[in-house]
């Protein structure tokens, strides 16, 4: 069998007269009618945790939308709750933990000893897809990054400023470095029984990358990933970093160790391309609002990505940041449609 071109644009570089794959963050979720008929009646987490629910859902988009590649149905937060926080998802309100993780002692009672079984539901996803993709198109799986997955543990839900989490690590009296680790052995686990499972590609997701000072950055939380993308080298597969932010940390993200960067809509796609694109694969950008503006201004903006990208033969289409629930399908469609017809074309 052929290399899939989704992977080749990770790894050697496309064949001229390719064109370019595109697949979409959030490209399974509340846009779609079908997933809002399939979710109909069942809290997240409970969907999250019913294997053969999250593998139809992983197959809309590549069904209904024509991706170039899918991507694991589940959410960053289930290794907190796989480590034992209570977790909810509120309708209008997005991810709650109701008790937060504050001291010492709150960190002591998370633990790995029943990471594994507790997580085990995601495994038997992974491998659902890959049967039932049948090597149509790549599974991509994926973690939250420590920094981003802490902030939701020790803010409890989405946070404006980040402040018991940032007041925790400049502390620097053990707690956030403690909270850390055990974050980054269990992302390492997790990503590498993903690939175990099927996965042949992972994305590790920094969305919360954007409030941290270059200089913080470097100094409390690389570490960490560099330890998760140095664990994952030897599982062979493609490693995709997405930093929302990443634009203004250039020199700091250099020596991270992923194979190939996802740039937020923030970022100046073409700066990496000048920067990275003889050492890394880089993914995205397209601001995800222009999918408000009518086909004419999606065509116009897809060509202005696909010019950025110009000088590199190892670029993956995206989106700067996940598809709204209020976007589209049509639309979303169209997008898709758009980058596979402009890109062949060249
Ligand atoms: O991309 C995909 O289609 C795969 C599935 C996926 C989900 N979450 C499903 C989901 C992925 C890759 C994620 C990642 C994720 N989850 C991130 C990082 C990427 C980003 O968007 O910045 C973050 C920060 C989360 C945490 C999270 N999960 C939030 C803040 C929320 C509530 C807000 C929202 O977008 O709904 C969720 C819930 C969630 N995760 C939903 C889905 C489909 C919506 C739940 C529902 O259907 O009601």
């Amino acid at each position: 069998m052929t290399k899939h071109r989704f992977l080749q644009a990770l790894g050697e570089g496309l064949p001229a007269n390719q064109p370019t794959p595109v697949w979409l963050m959030r490209q399974a979720g509340r846009f779609m009618p079908d997933y809002m008929a399939l979710r109909a009646g069942i809290p997240f987490l409970e969907f999250c945790k019913t294997p053969d629910l999250c593998i139809q859902a992983t197959l809309l988009p590549i069904d209904q939308l024509g991706a170039d590649a899918a991507i694991l149905f589940a959410d960053i937060l289930l290794i907190p709750e796989a480590l034992g926080l209570g977790l909810e998802y509120r309708a209008g309100e997005g991810p709650h933990f109701d008790h937060p993780i504050r001291t010492q002692q709150d960190i002591d009672q998370l633990s790995m000893n029943r990471f594994s079984d507790n997580i085990n539901y995601v495994y038997e996803v992974v491998s659902g897809i890959r049967s039932a993709l049948n090597e149509r198109v790549p599974l991509i799986g994926f973690a939250g990054s420590p920094f981003t997955v802490g902030s939701y543990m020790v803010e409890g839900a989405h946070s404006k400023d980040h402040r018991n989490l940032k007041l925790m690590m400049w502390a620097e009296d053990g707690r956030f470095d403690a909270l850390m680790t055990l974050l980054t052995d269990a992302t390492i686990e997790y990503l590498k029984q993903q690939v175990a499972h099927g996965a042949q590609t992972l994305q590790l997701f920094d969305t919360w990358l954007e409030v941290l000072s270059p200089s913080d950055f470097c100094r409390y939380v690389k570490p960490y990933i560099k330890k998760i993308f140095a664990a994952l080298s030897d599982t062979g597969v493609p490693t995709l970093y997405f930093g929302k932010g990443i634009g203004k940390m250039m020199d700091e993200v250099a020596d991270l160790g992923s194979s190939a960067f996802s740039i937020d809509w923030s970022s100046d796609l073409d700066k990496f391309v000048e920067r990275f694109g003889a050492s890394h694969a880089l993914q995205g950008n397209l601001d995800p609002v222009c999918l408000y503006g009518d086909r004419a201004l999606i065509r116009r903006k897809v060509e202005e990505v696909l010019k950025k990208a110009k000088g590199t033969r190892r670029h993956v289409f995206n989106l700067g940041h996940g598809i709204s629930p209020d976007m589209e399908q049509d639309k979303v469609k169209f997008l898709i449609d758009t980058v596979h017809e402009l890109s062949g074309q060249s």
